[in-house]
């Protein structure tokens, strides 16, 4: 009986130490709560976190962000790998993941040079095809996809890093083939297909001066031409030596004056020196290993830790300071495990890129950001 007792009154304690713990989990503050009357605090997910391979990671989008966006399964290569053969279960189950957890939901990418199958830009003989065929393709490719999910994904990256660092059009086989124009035919097909969609242009290096003149007078145009633009991304693949804040700053506020909103869609801050010459995103310019410039290879000191933090802080008062005009913050992640980072622009490096470390739990910065947040 004695042992009964005693069994019992274990099994209790145990029970009201889980009950209080969860009633402390509930009580946290997330991110998403102390950012809800500033802007979306959104993730890119990966198609592990939706398929129920990483829980953990399912569980940190779920609980602490309000935002998602995919990291790549609605890429043209992902989605249409062969002309009309489309393979949505991926981006089905992204769509229904956001919807069930209840998240702004924003489609990625439909018009990018990268991540685009050959066909596209192809005939049967492997010839460049006609303007018209290009067209035609864009506009399949645009209206299959949007229809599919209208009213479901709130907003799309409908045009993807279509402006060089030096402002000029990048020459990729869209502009190539059809022109300029291209980026208003895209914009016009996805506003068919569902007129109630966000629509944004995204790209990277978006402070330089040469590209803020360049995208500004992209969407000036575009909206002269009554071209509905919603929204410039400014992907946000930063370091510790780059991008300069006030230029960052001055792109939000020149583009938000545009009558855009802004948002910052691909955020991510390596905390390993960068090589000289590679900045951005350019996927293409994948450089050797070298050891120099993978320090941390177990972990980040907290020295380092310290001088990353508050870099990221640095941004999150700017972006806090212009909440009237950014719609949304996106990390290009959740955990540094599975970040892009720690292959680019070097292979095999280890990074620390974003919010949660490599076993999904909250680094300090993401308290001292909620606290942040809740000051303003
Ligand atoms: C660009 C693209 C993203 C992603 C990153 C690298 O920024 O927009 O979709 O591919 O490169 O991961």
């Amino acid at each position: 009986m004695k042992h009964i007792v005693r069994y019992l009154a274990i099994v209790i304690a145990g029970v009201s130490i889980s009950v209080s713990c969860l009633a402390m989990q509930k009580d946290e503050v997330t991110l998403k709560d102390a950012f809800k009357d500033k802007f979306h605090i959104g993730v890119a997910v990966n198609i592990w976190q939706d398929n129920g391979r990483d829980e953990k990671g399912a569980q940190v989008i779920k609980d602490q962000f309000d935002a998602i966006v995919p990291e790549n399964c609605m890429k043209s290569e992902n989605i249409q790998p062969q002309e009309g053969k489309f393979t949505f279960d991926d981006a089905d189950m992204f769509v229904k993941f956001g919807e069930k957890n209840k998240k702004f939901i924003t489609g990625h990418t439909l018009i990018w040079h990268s991540q685009a199958p050959r066909w596209f830009f192809v005939d049967t003989d492997g010839k460049e095809v006609s303007r018209e065929v290009l067209i035609e393709r864009m506009k399949s490719h645009i209206q299959t996809l949007v229809g599919r999910y209208k009213g479901r994904v709130k907003g799309w990256d409908v045009v993807n890093e279509a402006i060089e660092d030096d402002g000029s059009f990048r020459k990729s086989p869209f502009y190539k083939i059809i022109g300029e124009d291209f980026i208003k035919l895209a914009f016009q097909f996805a506003h068919d297909a569902d007129p109630d969609a966000e629509l944004y242009y995204n790209d990277y290096s978006m402070s330089n001066p040469k590209k803020r003149e360049a995208v500004i007078n992209m969407v000036k145009k575009l909206k002269a031409e009554g071209i509905k633009i919603d929204g410039v991304g400014m992907q946000g693949h930063i370091g510790m030596d780059y991008p300069e804040l006030d230029e960052f700053e001055k792109s939000i506020v020149d583009y938000g004056a545009t009558g855009a909103k802004v948002m910052i869609t691909e955020l991510d801050l390596s905390a390993l020196p960068t090589p000289k010459g590679r900045r951005g995103a350019n996927i293409s310019d994948i450089t050797a290993y070298r050891d120099s410039l993978n320090p941390y290879k177990t972990e980040l000191p907290d020295s380092a830790r310290i001088v990353w933090e508050n870099r990221y802080m640095d941004f999150f008062k700017m972006f806090l300071k212009h909440k009237d005009i950014i719609s949304r913050v996106t990390l290009w992640g959740v955990s540094d495990k599975g970040s892009w980072k720690n292959n680019f622009p070097i292979r095999g490096r280890t990074d620390y890129p974003l919010f949660f470390d490599r076993n999904d739990e909250a680094k300090p910065i993401v308290q001292r950001l909620i606290d942040e947040a809740m000051k303003n």
